[in-house]
């Protein structure tokens, strides 16, 4: 099978050849400077994303999943305390609120976006709910106007995980901004990935941030005095990883134009199999504000569709395989109560094709016809 047929669910090979020699640039002044975490690759990165998103402040955490804990011990929230969130997302959504003390309410989500509905959440709501956690996923954003008014409506919080939502945009407010705070995950295959693990918080509250920053180093304060002010982390962003998301963040536009470009060539190829719902625009999104992080679609016979497209030389990831109410630890917790139907059933269908600006047009070309010929009945 040549290369061209061959499609992995994601490579960085071609991009990180063409971007090595600038990437090599900021990695010697690292090694020049000796500082390895949390140092001035990292304040220009903080100040990169803040710029690139319009956040009023940005602190660079170890990893997306740290962020978010760091996010919400940052906002209060603690012991006592529910957070609602959605029942179909990835497992430190809901995690990181355990960590904090609080208990994750996990509820329904909209088909289309996979993200909360707001109807659900109003129904979830008790005299113990602090906090209400939108997800951003694969490529478009929760219906932010209606959770941000149910949240109103009942004086909670909203704090959002936005790890995969890097440029994507509702009436021009970037996500992780429409509530107190969100955060971004630098995970590899994000539309914004390092080379290992990296994460941010965004916000626009001044007290909020300083509160996450402290409690990246162990809650230390910042004035030079090496006081703890609060019980934290060690999640700081490490240079090198900085230098590689600062160096990746100059293309980040075009490819996001690339990657929209692939997935339009996807629903094209996709679109009239009957058996296949390739992904749909909800409208409180409008179409320019997408970003393709994933292009997830429903299938039927989805898992016999996976095996047999790797044996077409197709890799894929099934997002997500379970929802979180059927994730062992988490069953039987008090938070796990509402029925969750839409997500129950998307767990049984949706699968995320190769999606990243390596991918050439031969490569999605091979993808739509091997899913073609599965469903043709095709035996390998
Ligand atoms: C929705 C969502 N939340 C949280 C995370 C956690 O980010 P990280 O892997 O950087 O810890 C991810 C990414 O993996 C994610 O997709």
């Amino acid at each position: 099978m040549s290369s061209e047929t061959t499609v992995p669910f994601y490579s960085w090979a071609r991009a990180a050849r063409r971007d090595w020699p600038r990437l090599e640039k900021r990695l010697e002044s690292v090694l020049h400077r000796g500082e390895f975490t949390a140092g001035q690759a990292v304040a220009e990165l903080e100040e990169g994303i803040a710029r690139y998103t319009g956040a009023g402040f940005a602190v660079g955490c170890n990893n997306g999943s740290d962020a978010l804990a760091i996010m919400l011990r940052a906002a209060g929230i603690g012991p006592g305390d529910e957070v609602i969130v959605p029942a179909y997302t990835f497992f430190s959504s809901a995690s990181s609120v355990i960590h904090v003390g609080a208990e994750p309410v996990l509820v329904d989500i909209q088909p289309g976006s996979y993200a909360l509905d707001p109807e659900a959440v109003e129904r979830a709501i008790t005299s113990r709910t602090r906090a209400i956690m939108p997800v951003h996923l694969f490529s478009q954003m929760a219906d932010m106007v209606a959770l941000t008014k149910v949240a109103a409506d009942h004086g909670l919080t909203v704090l959002e995980d936005s790890a995969e939502a890097i440029g994507m945009r509702v009436q021009g407010r970037h996500a992780g901004l429409w509530g107190r705070a969100g955060v971004l995950s630098f995970f590899p295959t994000k539309t914004l990935g390092a080379l290992g693990d990296a994460g941010m918080l965004l916000t626009d509250d001044e007290e909020l941030a300083r509160s996450a920053r402290m409690l990246t180093v162990h809650g230390r304060s910042p004035d030079g005095t090496r006081a703890h002010e609060l019980i934290g982390w060690n999640s700081r962003l490490d240079e090198i990883q900085a230098c590689v998301l600062l160096t990746r963040l100059e293309r980040l536009e075009e490819e996001i134009e690339r990657r929209a470009v692939l997935a339009a060539r996807y629903t094209e190829g996709l679109s009239g199999i009957d058996e296949v719902q390739v992904p749909w625009l909800r409208p409180t999104v409008q179409p320019g504000n997408q970003v393709w992080y994933v292009y997830l679609a429903e299938c039927q016979r989805r898992d016999e569709l996976v095996e047999f497209l790797e044996t077409r030389g197709v890799g894929t990831e099934v997002y997500y395989p379970r929802p979180l109410t059927q994730q062992p630890v988490l069953a039987g917790r008090p938070g796990v109560r509402h029925p969750v139907p839409v997500a129950e059933a998307s767990a049984r269908r949706a699968v995320g094709l190769p999606m990243y600006p390596d991918l050439t047009e031969a490569q999605v070309d091979h993808v739509v016809d091997a899913v073609r010929a599965f469903y043709r009945g095709a035996s390998s």
